[in-house]
């Protein structure tokens, strides 16, 4: 297996993207979710040929883009995809933009799941829609869909619902049955389901994730994947997403788009996914490293912060720590910036019950993580 870990403080301070630049240098900075690991070689090599040729026109022919995630997608999931409904846009915040755009109208009503990704209710809010918040129901730490607040809100006339597939930042996996299930209340109430899955390649135990448009026919019919690379492999700031189709009724919206919204993926992104969707050896040593992360992230916190509750995610590299008993304050993330100097995104922004709670980024080595607690201890200290 490939060693892929996080690089040193040192290394990483000379990044220039946003996890790195968004602080001053006293800061250690584990919001935003990019990982501070180095990508795989083949796509490194693959860039620099395109920046050696000077390829850095538009994005162009995207088949092999569309068949490598064909192919990932039946050795990861057994879900057998057709390619020729695999649509690129600029990003996934863009993709689901412009798929909810082409479903709805301004003022009418969408769905989502709080506490949920923070831009879903921005994506929201970008196209003047109401948002019905079915919140997820707490358990403990464990998040999971709420039927009859979604039934519910689905029979006040919701038309498109904002999926997060796998959830972030709660680490929850849907079962088939609940994904199931949820095709059926869609189709029943003609709502569309937006299933955003760009954190799907990277759940721990790969047979657990479903795609949504995998888990029966009426999911196909009512339901639209946008998905990415840029997530698992981590290749945010090369632009390039998917939105995924399989059904003929589902296929004619996407088709119906503006062109603009296809042509926003780069070059050097629809490149680097069709690269990334091969590279199946680096991502099974990059979960190898979160997969030792999150339990290591429990062990700190167990014996520095045992007051923190967290539940170890079953995906991605986010954790949602519940840090009421710190007392920290109106803003616990302000709190913890200021007194510990360490950025960690605001859990309010992820909706109205969360905020006590924190999202932590462990995509990185056990020393930043480390480091991250006891920041975050020392904010923790009167
Ligand atoms: C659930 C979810 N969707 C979308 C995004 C952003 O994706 P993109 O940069 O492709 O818009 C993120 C980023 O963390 C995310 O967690």
């Amino acid at each position: 297996m490939i060693n892929v870990d996080g690089q040193s403080l040192e290394i990483l301070r000379k990044r220039t993207s946003a996890k790195w630049t968004t602080a001053p240098s006293d800061v250690l900075p584990m919001p935003v979710a990019e990982m501070d690991f180095e990508i795989d070689p083949a796509i490194k090599a693959r860039l620099h040929a395109l920046v050696d040729s000077s390829d850095t026109g538009y994005a162009g022919n995207n088949s092999e883009l569309r068949m490598n995630l064909a192919a990932y997608a039946k050795g990861a999931w057994n879900w057998e995809l057709d390619p020729e409904q695999v649509y690129t846009c600029g990003d996934v915040g863009v993709g689901m933009v412009e798929v909810g755009r082409a479903v709805t109208k301004p003022g009418e009503k969408v769905m989502i799941n709080t506490p949920v990704y923070l831009n879903m209710r921005n994506w929201a809010n970008r196209l003047n829609l109401e948002v019905v918040d079915a919140q997820m129901i707490k358990n403990g730490m464990h998040y999971t869909l709420d039927f009859d607040a979604i039934e519910a809100g689905y029979k006040s006339g919701v038309k498109a619902h904002f999926l997060c597939n796998p959830h972030n930042p709660t680490g929850t996996v849907f079962t088939q049955q609940e994904l199931s299930r949820l095709a059926d209340l869609a189709k029943q109430y003609g709502v569309i389901v937006l299933s955003d899955e760009i954190h799907a390649p990277i759940t721990y135990d790969k047979s657990a994730f479903h795609p949504f448009l995998n888990v029966s026919e009426n999911a196909r019919e009512v339901g639209i994947c946008v998905t990415s690379a840029s997530k698992a492999w981590n290749l945010a700031g090369l632009k390039c997403a998917q939105i995924i189709t399989q059904h003929e009724k589902m296929k004619a919206i996407v088709e119906a788009m503006p062109m603009a919204v296809r042509f926003g993926a780069s070059n050097f992104g629809v490149h680097a996914g069709a690269v990334a969707f091969t590279c199946t050896d680096w991502l099974e040593g990059a979960m190898a490293t979160l997969d030792r992360n999150r339990k290591f992230l429990a062990t700190e916190l167990a014996e520095k912060l045992p007051q923190v509750n967290y539940r170890v995610p079953d995906c991605s590299y986010l954790a949602w720590l519940d840090v009421t008993a710190l007392d920290l304050g109106e803003d616990p993330s302000k709190t913890i910036l200021e007194r510990g100097k360490l950025l960690v995104s605001n859990g309010i922004l992820f909706g109205p019950q969360s905020q006590n709670f924190v999202r932590l980024n462990f995509g990185t080595s056990a020393q930043i993580i480390s480091q991250g607690v006891d920041r975050l201890a020392l904010a923790a200290k009167k």
